[in-house]
């Protein structure tokens, strides 16, 4: 019998995944275009994450190439339509528009709860953080970095509307990563862990 305690190759290959995924600055991503079929496989990995009877609560909105043009005027209008002090202000409007084109691809993180669903709304919200963070992980497999955006205009109801959602999580950002991705860090495990045996 097998050693239960063996690293087999399947899970230090999840574990590599999981541990070299990393929050990634905008500025740090090559302009590159992410092939659809990778971005295809990436979502279909967010789907298959866990879902309390199976409401599957999320629906998503890629956009890449010029259709980011779209999303960079949707930013702008979410963030003219905000409280910043300067949402009045052409520059930050335009800064708006150009972060849309910073990244190849972007995927709304769409909340769309089911009228019948019998759990309550944070188990849904648990089911689309659970495919967000199943996307990032497909995505790191692919060589891909990114971040989980969800500023002011990211949740914006102008956001939502202008996508048809009744709520937004916020967005993915992906692309490929130049050199030099900056490393995170964690608390260790004894700070986090009670051992009940
Ligand atoms: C729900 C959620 C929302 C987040 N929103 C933002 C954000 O708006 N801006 C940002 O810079 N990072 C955001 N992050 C990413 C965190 O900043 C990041 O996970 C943290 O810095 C740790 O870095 P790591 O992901 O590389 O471990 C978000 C993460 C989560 C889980």
């Amino acid at each position: 019998m097998t050693d239960p305690t063996t690293l087999t190759t399947e899970a230090r290959t999840v574990l590599d995944v999981i541990r070299r995924r990393r929050t990634v600055d905008i500025t740090l991503l090559k302009p590159d275009p992410v092939p659809r079929d990778v971005l295809e496989h990436v979502l279909t990995a967010g789907t298959w994450a866990p879902t309390h009877g199976l409401t599957q609560p999320w629906r998503f909105t890629v956009f890449t190439g010029e259709a980011r043009t779209r999303l960079g005027e949707i930013f702008a209008q979410a963030y003219a339509a905000g409280t910043a002090a300067d949402r009045g202000s052409e520059s930050a409007l335009a800064a708006q528009r150009a972060r849309a084109l910073k990244a190849p691809a972007w995927i709304s993180l769409e909340l769309h709860v089911p009228s019948t669903s019998r759990f309550p709304l944070w188990e849904e919200q648990a089911a689309l953080s659970s495919a967000a963070q199943t996307m990032l992980l497909a995505a790191t497999a692919f060589g891909l970095a990114g971040k989980w955006a969800s500023g002011a205009v990211m949740i914006s109801p102008v956001t939502a509307a202008a996508l048809g959602a009744p709520s937004l999580m916020g967005f993915l950002y992906l692309g490929y990563p130049n050199a030099g991705v900056p490393d995170s860090t964690r608390a260790p495990l004894a700070d986090k862990v009670t051992w009940a045996e």
